[in-house]
């Protein structure tokens, strides 16, 4: 069973919803490598995490990359309990209009990248540890001009159950997190379009976006002794958005056109 304190790789862990879990597993006792593709970011954050926490450059979609940074971890650290996977990129674009290099970029971090984090944590997280990947609400829930982001989603759902079947003789947890609309730098530009976030929480029961800090929380339960029982499962995370349907990004984009071409006439 994995237990706290614990030897914890977060995975994206330089910046917004990684950046808090590793916040947040550090706070509980456990030493924690934060693994990034801005590897200065992940060097950064584990200073300022200080204690044993490291800091390490890893490129998700490379498998060599990967293997090397898992064996540095287990290397400096020891047998790992727990494996985080938060790289996620996004590139949003109607199926007519996506480039097939922005098609590839996505699902090679969203899903290969996940892919290649089982794998590892198949050779790297002893026994009894657990690995938490975060999909999405686009992983169950379709938006306009997401295709790429929905489907490597959906696909990572799947992946967790798969892999959590292959890794239960060995009482490996493997379970994932849907998040709705976080503020992070991922989102950053989601705010530059006039009424995309408000279209999001006014589809929100709840009636706010989350925080990295709810998402993290939810990453801290699932990698504890409380959710010894859990595998293969996908915790909602989005103030009940599921429940309602997402913003149409291409519309807020063609109000805000249409907005600057009165402005500029
Ligand atoms: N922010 C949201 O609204 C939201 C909602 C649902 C799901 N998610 C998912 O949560 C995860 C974390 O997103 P976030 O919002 O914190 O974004 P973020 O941009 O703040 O953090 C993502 C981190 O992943 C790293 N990364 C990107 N590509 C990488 C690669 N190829 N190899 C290694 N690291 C890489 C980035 O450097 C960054 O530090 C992602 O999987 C994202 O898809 C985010």
């Amino acid at each position: 069973m994995s237990t706290s304190p614990d030897i914890a790789v977060v995975i994206g862990g330089a910046s917004g919803i990684g950046w808090a879990t590793a916040q947040l597993m550090a706070a509980r006792g456990d030493t924690v490598a934060i693994a990034d593709l801005d590897g200065d970011a992940a060097t950064a954050r584990a200073a300022e995490l200080g204690g044993r926490t490291s800091g390490h450059r890893v490129q998700v979609t490379d498998e060599h990359s990967m293997r090397t940074v898992f064996d540095t971890i287990t290397e400096r650290h020891g047998a790992i309990g727990a494996v985080v996977d938060c790289a996620g990129i996004s590139r949003p674009g109607t199926i007519a209009d996506l480039s097939l290099a922005d098609w590839k970029a996505t699902i090679d971090v969203c899903l290969t990248g996940a892919f290649l984090s089982v794998k590892e944590a198949t050779r790297t997280v002893r026994d009894g540890g657990s690995v938490v990947l975060v999909a999405s609400l686009n992983g169950r829930q379709p938006g306009v001009a997401m295709s790429a982001y929905c489907s490597a989603k959906a696909g990572v759902l799947m992946l967790t159950e798969v892999a959590a079947m292959e890794l239960a003789p060995r009482r490996i947890r493997v379970n994932a997190v849907n998040p709705g609309f976080v503020h992070t730098p991922l989102t950053s530009g989601a705010g530059l379009v006039p009424g995309l976030v408000e279209e999001y929480v006014e589809n929100t029961p709840l009636g706010r976006a989350g925080t990295p800090e709810d998402v993290a929380q939810t990453i801290g339960f699932l990698t504890s002794d409380a959710a010894s029982w859990m595998t293969g499962s996908a915790i909602d995370l989005n103030g009940g958005a599921h429940t309602m349907r997402y913003p149409n990004i291409i519309e807020r984009i063609a109000d805000m056109s249409a907005a600057n071409g009165a402005t500029d006439a």
